[in-house]
């Protein structure tokens, strides 16, 4: 099978990674990819959100399966514009994108799903916006309707705060503020069958504690040694199963990577959000320990036949991984910075690195981007994988280098 990933992020490294280790791959393409995708890949240049340009792409190097990484090119319909020329797309129609590209559709079709999921009001005015505010009190949930990158939310107990960022977004969803530990869980479907991956979790402040800004996810880890043992089946069961199926029912099915981001609450599990792709940083760990072949499962959610393969195994013991962002993030991001301590970090046990911003500049592996790496490490349990990747971590270094150091800490 020859295969071509579109994107260039940290996801779609591990992605290819996990195709090149698949038997049944015969080709791994990439675009446009980055440096360390290099490794494992042939990188071609292409704007990943021209449809055409990707399928012409596809169809010069006879791709037989098309792996579409982040949400913007889903939410522009370029698995549609693949699919329209014969080959296998994994990932959603442009329709279906929409679970992710708008929060208020995603919080429509939950409402007919049964979903449970945070209250919320569609706000599209000040005098709307205030009194979604007042019904439901602080702290105060305040969320941009379209795709942000991981930056549209706020949660804040300033009322002004959550105004003047409603006010900066246009329509907003204002939802209750759901408390509780977050969950990542991911699920291969082809539109009718479910398969859910094994439970991640993602740290999205850029501090440790949980303090400061939001970003696109500082580090994660899989699995959840404290999750309660019946979270998978419950979440298939009320959450992931219910959504396919109301997407079926509206003729818009949902096909590819539909990640629901919990919160585990005292009144239960909540759908925090949904997203139409693998999640980013959490793929990185988690493709880690996958011992099935990707390509196979990719191939069969992409055309209807996720019920004909052998669900996802994984392997023993953890994968944590801890990315490594470049000054500025996530309100900027410094490009050029020299980055050194990639290969010592990878002739460590259990440690491999995973691209996102980074760029080649005159033989030299630089920064070009806000998270610029993910370290990922391996081990027996949680502890000692996250010794693994913080050992890789200290190998590494650039200008300005920001990481969180409680990635995965006291699991
Ligand atoms: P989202 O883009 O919807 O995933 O939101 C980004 C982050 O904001 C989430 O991972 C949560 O940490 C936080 N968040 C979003 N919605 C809520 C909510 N209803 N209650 C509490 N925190 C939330
Ligand atoms: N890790 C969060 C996301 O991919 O949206």
């Amino acid at each position: 099978m020859k295969t071509l990933v579109i994107g260039t992020g940290g996801r779609e490294h591990a992605l290819a990674r996990a195709l090149s280790l698949d038997p049944g791959v015969t080709e791994v393409h990439v675009a446009p990819g980055n440096p360390g995708v290099a490794a494992v890949a042939a990188l071609h240049r292409v704007d990943p959100l021209d449809g055409e340009a990707v399928a012409d792409l596809a169809e010069r190097l006879g791709a037989d399966l098309v792996v579409v990484g982040p949400e913007a090119p889903l939410v522009a319909g370029v698995a549609d514009a693949v699919r329209t020329r014969g080959i296998a797309c994994f990932g959603p129609s442009r329709e279906a994108a929409r679970l992710e590209g708008s929060k208020a559709f995603a919080k429509e079709v939950m409402a007919a799903a049964g979903v449970p999921t945070a209250r919320a009001f569609v706000c599209e005015s000040p005098a709307e916006t205030e009194a979604a505010l007042d019904e439901l009190g602080a702290p105060y949930v305040v969320k941009d309707d379209g795709l942000a990158a991981g930056k549209g939310v706020v949660v804040t107990d300033d009322r002004d705060a959550a105004l003047a960022h409603a006010a900066a977004c246009g329509r907003v969803v204002v939802e209750e503020f759901l408390d509780g530990p977050e969950v990542s869980l991911f699920a291969l479907t082809d539109g009718s069958t479910v398969r859910p991956l094994q439970p991640a979790q993602d740290f999205k402040r850029i501090h440790d504690g949980d303090q400061g800004a939001n970003t696109g996810g500082m580090g994660a880890y899989t699995p959840l040694p404290w999750a309660p043992e019946d979270l998978v089946e419950q979440v298939l069961r009320d959450v992931l199963q219910p959504t396919v199926d109301e997407m079926a029912r509206r003729g818009t099915p949902f096909a590819g990577l539909l990640y629901a981001g919990l919160a585990l609450t005292s009144g239960g599990v909540r759908v925090v959000e949904f997203n139409a792709r693998f999640g980013d940083p959490e793929t990185q760990p988690l493709l880690a320990l996958l011992d099935s072949p990707l390509g196979t499962l990719l191939r069969a959610a992409a055309s209807g036949t996720l019920a004909e393969v052998d669900p996802p195994r994984w392997k023993p013991g953890a994968a944590v991984g801890v990315v490594m962002a470049s000054a500025g993030y996530p309100a900027s991001s410094s490009s050029g910075d020299v980055i050194t301590g990639v290969e010592a970090a990878e002739s460590r046990p259990g440690v491999h690195v995973i691209h996102a911003g980074t760029a080649e500049r005159d033989g030299d592996l630089v920064t070009s981007g806000g998270r610029v790496l993910a370290v990922v490490g391996l081990g027996d349990d949680v502890a000692a994988a996250r010794d693994a990747a913080y050992a890789g971590v200290a190998a590494i270094d650039f200008p300005g280098a920001q990481h969180r150091t409680d990635i995965a800490a006291g699991v």
